[in-house]
Order: structure tokens, then sequence, then C-alpha cells
């Protein structure tokens, strides 16, 4: 959480860091600041979002600047607390991401020392230790704090009449983007790609000087090559195009996604390890979770490899088993519960996979294969395109493992999901739009589905919302049915179709309202249920393909009528970087 940019260059320097914070906000949107440097720092900060200030900070001109956008942790989202941090003089500044964990300790020795310390935030003992060491030099300066901090970071630094940032990393991501004759830091690639192509993906305990002679990484105090990679995503990737909301946009972008991801290669070794497992255990968080439990169910209709799914926050009271092959799923590629859960699986040396969007992203330092989903930038803070990637990536891998099991026409599911963004989900989302819980149930395949379905509405509507397993309705939440709760029932044409079927007249003996989500043609569905929202009939997958979108749809109508903050629910943030 939290977005920093910097920049050093012939611009407009603060300019360019204030348009890279807006393309950072979903890290992070409760304030922000900047600071440029001259003879003196000049810090301006707000609390509040950088995409709707009216010009409280604005371009001051200047080579150097860095700034922030934040995402509270230490401290109350105010203007104090906002980045940028300053030491005790006033002279040096810093943007942090990450929690420093001593930071206690630290302040109340810097305090000791004389240090006056003006916010609650952690970041601000960085600036204070930076001040303590710094003697004209502000590379000694950064590399001697930094031994002293405990955590998770990336922060860049200034310093009053040195035309230079510092920056530096330890867990928590920083790219620097070299183009000619200027440079800009930036927690991900999407500030940059309008400067240059050309990254460096910043490795843990690397320190860098980024001045008029270029970029120079240290680690450990020794002088460092970079080695540069070459970005391919495009610059309208990362803009609304003609689209209200960037979900809206990153929804319709879902064809195209899976088309590119399920063609992708899988690493025939990988395969081999897979093949060789005893047991496949997938640890992810959030919506990437629920991509992990329908690759089980996947798995489970093809393989014989057992597959567990684990919440990664939870994965320090499971042990994992030796011989099993851990495959963190995680869109960011930066979410700390999953990099901490894969690094205890590394430490039983299992073997490890990603499945990220991110490349250069911490997750793929970490890991033995990286598997890369091709959704290219998602700037909506609820994931959509991601979660149809990772749905392609598992899909291509079920493709590879089990000869034969995955036959699908790649045109047919392209065709099957473009359809899927035409159908009218309008009643629907009135009826869901109008409630206070709303449950979402599905058998087989469709459990995972619906689990996933009621994660996106209820993170962008702020109604509750609850996904079950259909037969597990009755096992106890069949008591909170009635008039006021309506039922998403998922009940295409699959071999749960009878039973589904049932439970749906079950709810509706309740007084539920329910909106079920068939295959086209079904005409018994329209007898059972209040409004019915229909897919193209296909294969099974390229259906749950359809119904995927369709759901995401009626989740993003549902927030469109009340009016919500799309793209940056309250709350939230994209990239979950604290534990
Ligand atoms: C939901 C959502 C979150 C993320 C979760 C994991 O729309 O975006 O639930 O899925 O925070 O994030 P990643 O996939 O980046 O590890």
């Amino acid at each position: 959480m939290c977005g920093i940019v910097g920049y050093f260059g012939y611009r407009n320097a603060s300019d360019v860091v204030i348009e890279g914070l807006k393309k950072l906000e979903y890290r992070g949107y409760d304030s922000f600041g900047i600071a440029t440097v001259d003879e003196e720092v000049k810090v301006y900060k707000c609390a509040g979002r950088i995409s709707e200030s009216s010009g409280e900070i604005c371009g001051t001109g200047g080579t150097v600047c860095i700034g922030h956008t934040r995402w509270a942790t230490h401290g109350i989202p105010d203007k104090i607390n906002a980045h940028p941090h300053t030491d005790s003089t006033g002279r040096i500044a810093i943007v942090h991401n990450g929690i420093i964990e001593n930071y206690m300790s630290l302040k109340s020795m810097l305090i000791k020392e004389g240090c006056i310390f003006k916010s609650d935030t952690d970041s601000e003992v960085i600036a204070h230790l930076i001040g303590k060491y710094y003697n004209g030099d502000l590379l000694e300066a950064v590399t001697r704090a930094t031994e002293y901090l405990e955590g998770a970071y990336a922060f860049l630094s200034v310093v009053a009449g040195e035309d230079r940032i510092v920056a530096a990393r330890d867990k928590n991501p920083l790219v620097i983007g070299i183009g000619d004759a200027e440079i800009i830091a930036s927690s991900d690639v999407t500030p940059i790609l309008e400067y240059t192509r050309n990254v460096y993906y910043v490795d843990d305990g690397d320190i860098i000087s980024i001045d008029s002679n270029g970029a120079s990484v240290f680690n450990s105090g020794v002088s460092k090559a970079i080695v540069t990679d070459v970005i391919d995503w495009e610059i309208d990737s990362a803009r609304k195009g003609g689209f209200d909301h960037y979900m809206q946009k990153e929804i319709y972008e879902e064809p195209d996604v899976f088309y590119r991801t399920f063609n992708s290669e899988i690493d025939p070794d990988f395969i081999s390890e897979l093949k060789s497992a005893e047991e496949i255990c997938v640890i992810a968080c959030g919506t990437s979770y629920n991509a992990g439990l329908l690759f089980r169910y996947l798995m489970e209709m093809h393989c014989d490899t057992p597959v567990r799914v684990e919440v990664a926050s939870e994965c320090r009271f499971f042990r994992p088993r030796r011989g099993s092959v851990v495959i963190a799923v995680t869109q960011s590629g930066e979410t700390a519960d999953t990099i901490a859960a894969l690094n205890m699986a590394k430490a039983f040396g299992c073997t490890t996979a990603a499945v990220t969007n991110v490349v250069g992203s911490s997750v793929t330092r970490v890991v033995d294969y990286s598997l890369c989903t091709r959704a290219g930038p998602e700037i909506s803070v609820a994931a959509t395109k991601s979660y149809t990637a990772q749905v392609a990536v598992f899909m291509s891998v079920l493709r590879e493992l089990c000869n034969g099991s995955i036959k699908e026409d790649l045109d047919e599911i392209h065709k099957v999901i473009e359809d899927a963004l035409l159908v009218d989900v309008s009643e629907g989302a009135e009826m869901c739009a109008g409630a206070s819980d709303i449950f979402y149930v599905g058998r087989g395949l469709y459990y995972p589905v619906s689990l996933e379905g009621a994660l996106k509405i209820k993170e962008i509507t702020y109604i509750h919302a609850e996904g079950y397993a259909a037969g597990e309705l009755k096992h106890g939440p069949i008591s909170l049915l009635c008039e006021e709760t309506p039922i998403v029932a998922v009940c295409t044409m699959d071999v749960s179709y009878p039973v589904m079927l049932s439970n749906i007249k079950e709810m509706k003996a309740r007084g539920a309202p329910v909106i079920a989500v068939g295959t086209e043609g079904d005409e018994d569905l329209d007898d059972v249920a209040d409004v019915c929202i229909y897919v193209k009939k296909s294969t099974p997958l390229g259906e749950m393909l359809a119904v995927i979108v369709v759901l995401q749809m009626l989740a993003y109508q549902s927030a469109v009528i009340l009016g919500r903050d799309i793209d940056k629910p309250r709350n939230l943030a994209k990239s979950v970087t604290v534990i």
C-alpha cells in the first residue's frame, strides 16, 4: 500500500510526480504530498485524494521531486501524517511505502538525541535517521540509516542543496525507469510508461543514487550493474478510454485477456514438477484465492493430484507437506501475506511458483517458476480481468497436465465472453442495489464463482453479500432468507442443474427473490426465478467464463445505481503490502 514517485530530469519535476501519484492512487488514497528541492526542501501535503484536489499542491518547477499517496497504517489519515516527512532541520525529506517494525525503539532513541517528531507515523524515523548520519553525502547517510531499519520499505529521500534522489528497497516494490536524461522511480511501472520503457526492478538491499550522472546501484556497499527490462504494456491500457470507469473498461478487455493468457506457453519443467508432486498447495488472498479454489475444482474433475487451497494469511498455522508444489496466486505480486506464506513453503523445501500479473514484482523474485497472466495493467481496485486471466492460466496448466482434459476452441470462448458483455443485467442490478444482504449460490465450479461474485459486489457497493455452496444454505443461512434477501443463483445446464433447480425452489418457498443466471433457452428457469439472466449456450467452461463476466457486470451496474466510488472503494487498496 502507499504509492511513491520520484523524478529527476529536464521536465517540470513536480508535474511529473503529481501525474504519477494519480496513477498510483489505487495503492492508497487518504492523503498525498510532494517535496521539491533546491537550496531548501519544500514540502506540500494534504489530506484527501490527489485526483480530487483542486491544486492544493501544484507544479513548482525544479528538476527533482518526490511524492507519496498514502494508505494509513500508523497514524490517522490527516495532513500531519501525510508524507513527505522531514528530519528536525527540515532539510531532509522522505516518502516511504512499507512498515518500519522497530520504529518505536528507534523513535525513543532519536527523541533522546534531540530529534523533534511531528507525526504519528513509523516512516518519520527514516527521515530523522538519515538526518542523524547526514554529513554532506546523502548516499552515505541512507546507507547507514538502512542498517537500523527492520520491517519493509521502499523509500525515496532528498536533501536541500543536493540535486539527487537516493532510494532504498527492502521487501516493498520499487521500479526505476531510465529514460534519456531523466529518471523516474515509482512503486509500479504505470507512472513510468509515458517517459520510458526501460526499467530496473530494484532488488532487496539495493540503494540507488539518482543524479545528473544517471542511476547508480549499490548492494551491501558494492556497486552493481543495472540490468534493465523492457516493458511491453501499452500506455493506453492504463487509461480509461471512453469508459465511465476503469472497472468497466477492464471487464470489456476480458475476451482478449483470456485469449492471450490461455494461448501462452507454460514452462514444461513446471508441468513436470506438477506431474511428480505429491500435492499441489495454492496460497492466495481475496479474488486470487477464489481463482485458486476454482483450480481445485478443475483439478478434481480431471486429475488425480490432490490440491489444497489456503488463505495466505492463515498459512502460518499449517505446515506445507514436503513434496508439495506451492503455487502463489497474486495479481499484484506484492501481497505481503502471500509472500510470507511462500517464504515459509520455501523454508520447508517445497517447489514454488507464482501466478501473477506483474512481471518483476516481488513474488517473482521468490519463486522457482513464474506463470504470467497477460491482463495488462489493472487500475480499478476490484480485480476483474486479472481474475479471468488467473482462471486462464489454471485452465492452460490443466491442458498441459492432463492431456485432452481441456479441448476448448479459443475463438469460440472469445465469442462467448464477448457475448456475455452484452447481456442485460439491469433488472438484477436494480434488485441488488435495493438490498442490504445478498446471497450468491452455486454448485461445483459455480461455488468458487459465487464466492467471487459476492466478493465483487460487496467491495464496490458496500452491500453485505455472502457466497455459499448452494447445498449448504439449508444448514444454517436459510434462516436469514426473507423477501428482503435476494439470491443470485447460478444455474446453468451442467451436471448440477436438476438439484440447483430444487435449491432455487427451496429459497423461493422462504420468500427470497431469486436472480437466476442460466443457459439461454432454459424455459424452466423462467418459471422459478424472479429475474433470469442468460448466457449463451457453450461448453461448460465457456459458460462458466460467461457467468464470471455477468456477475462482474452485475456488481458493476449495482454500484453505478448506488453512485459508489467504483474504481476506488473505501478502505481498500489494490496492493496489500502489510500483514
Ligand atoms: C478483490 C481484490 C482483492 C485481492 C487481494 C489479493 O477484488 O482485488 O481481494 O484479490 O487483495 O491481491 P493480489 O491478487 O494482488 O495478491
